[in-house]
């Protein structure tokens, strides 16, 4: 038997925490390999998450703008349509090329890349299977970026047709007339919206009192209304309970805040959350030990209670977030290669990418509030914003959370275009420990969106320039 090949890291999957932690790996002088059963490297985020869901919310937007907003400009766009087989080609287009060019960036740093199923054998070992055969591996360090899978309903299995999840809400080949939506979170949200603008007529069914669950409960409500205004449906406070499914269509059963209520869609979309993705890989074997939502337990140096086996990503508990879990991964190979990796955990920005953008990072006024600690919000509404005026990006407003004594900033909630760009600031003077009075002392260029953020730090001491 040949003698099998052996590795200072190795780690399994090869999504955003994977890759960068094997990058990481390499640029420290570590040998690595990194295996993952598909050969086109990027994991969810590349393959059927945060890229393709990105590309057709853009190109959706030009549409939805073609035809409701080109007219308020002057310009006449006639006999608008879409071509959803070409609109899927582009967004394929944008995974393949992303795909080849993080495949040069694994393969430049020397790492080798194994294409198959990776099961733990212990003691350092791991078996490959692929295509070409089965192979054993060794590594002096495992790391595991296994990544995490859509949740299933018990009573609702995923058929890929009638009942579907975020992997086929990217690649529909028609609008549905009708979709139903369950889970009014990221990705309930934001395929919502793809679809709403393709013409389907979409509900949004909702376990909590509000949307977008994590967000300042009133930003998140004023988001809520201005995707209600772009045709998106809600029922909130809805549990759905159980599904019919006919010939010629789906019907939900929930119970609703005022009873049982029923939905009929062609097509139903879960998105009630994702589970970390250990199948198959042999962790019960090794006694590995997970909490009861399957997340692997580690420690701050992202060991596992087992020699020699890390984890990262949304494989352990924390935000399921691409760009958490590529800190995770580079703070795991600093760590591996004997430096002080770490993660500031309270700082990760959220974002869901609709239209107007959602982003927030560090508290909410009512988790502070929770917290009993003592605040001064600041708000300003994007319609007092020159840029926002001139580029109809109106709809949406900045809150300002610092803490009452201090002035320490310690959250910025955004509801505006663009706001993913916008809360890099917001992160930044969090992370240096800014306070409302340093934000609203930074100089911001003017006509920009980023002016509202000092105008609601400006606005948390009472003295807003441009609102009242
Ligand atoms: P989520 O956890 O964000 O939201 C799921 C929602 O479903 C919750 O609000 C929950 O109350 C609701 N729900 C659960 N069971 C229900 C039921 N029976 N009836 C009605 N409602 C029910 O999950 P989501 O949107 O599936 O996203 C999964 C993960 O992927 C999240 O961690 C999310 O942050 C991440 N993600 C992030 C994106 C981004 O950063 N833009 C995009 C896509 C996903």
């Amino acid at each position: 038997m040949p003698e099998a090949i052996s590795y200072d890291a190795l780690v399994i999957g090869a999504g955003p925490g994977g890759y960068v932690c094997a990058i990481r790996c390499a640029q420290l002088g570590l040998k690595t390999a990194i295996v993952d059963k598909n050969p086109r490297l990027g994991g969810t985020c590349l393959n059927v998450g945060c890229i393709p869901s990105k590309a057709l919310l853009h190109s959706t937007e030009i549409y939805h703008e073609l035809l409701h907003g080109a007219k308020k400009h002057g310009i006449t766009a006639k006999e608008v349509s879409i071509d959803v087989s070409a609109l899927m080609k582009k967004k394929d287009g944008v995974v393949d090329k992303l795909g080849m060019g993080v495949r040069m960036l694994v393969e430049k740093r020397g790492i080798e890349i194994l294409t198959g199923t990776a099961k733990l054998l212990g003691d350092g070992q791991v078996e490959v299977s692929g295509e070409e055969g089965t192979q054993t591996v060794t590594a002096k360090e495992i790391i595991l970026a296994t990544g995490s899978k859509p949740v299933e309903l018990p009573f609702m299995p995923y058929d890929g047709d009638r009942i579907v999840h975020s992997d086929h809400g990217i690649a529909f080949d028609s609008a549905p007339a009708k979709l139903a939506v369950i889970g009014g979170g990221a990705i309930g949200l934001e395929l919502g919206s793809v679809w709403a603008r393709l013409g389907s007529e979409v509900e949004i069914i909702e376990f909590l009192p509000e949307i977008a669950t994590g967000f300042d409960p009133d930003v998140a409500k004023a988001a809520r209304r201005i995707l209600g205004k772009q045709g998106l449906k809600f029922s909130l406070s809805t549990k759905v309970t159980g599904v019919d499914i006919g010939e010629s269509g789906v019907t939900l059963r929930a119970e609703g805040p005022k009873g049982d209520v029923t939905f009929e869609a062609d097509k139903v979309l879960v998105a009630v959350g994702r589970a970390p993705c250990s199948d198959g890989l042999g962790l019960e074997e090794l006694g590995v030990v997970s909490d009861k939502r399957g997340s692997v337990t580690v420690d701050e140096a992202f060991r596992t209670n087992v020699e020699g086996l890390r984890a990262i990503g949304d494989l352990i508990p924390g935000p399921m977030l691409a760009h958490k879990a590529e800190e995770d991964g580079v703070a795991c190979a600093e760590i591996l290669a004997g430096q002080s990796g770490h993660v500031n955990y309270d700082l990760v920005p959220g974002v869901i990418y609709v239209d107007p953008e959602i982003a927030n990072v560090g508290l909410g006024e009512a988790d502070a509030k929770e917290r009993n600690i003592p605040v001064r919000c600041g708000t300003f509404p994007l319609a007092a914003n020159g840029r926002a005026l001139a580029t109809d990006a109106t709809e949406g407003l900045v809150k300002v959370v610092a803490h009452a004594e201090t002035d320490r900033l310690l959250g910025i909630q955004i509801v505006a275009r663009n706001a993913s760009e916008l809360i890099a600031s917001a992160v930044a003077h969090m992370e240096y420990g800014g306070s409302a009075e340093d934000l609203a002392r930074t100089i911001h260029a003017h006509p920009t969106l980023s002016e509202s953020l000092k105008e609601a730090a400006l606005a948390s001491d009472g003295r807003g320039l441009h609102s009242l």
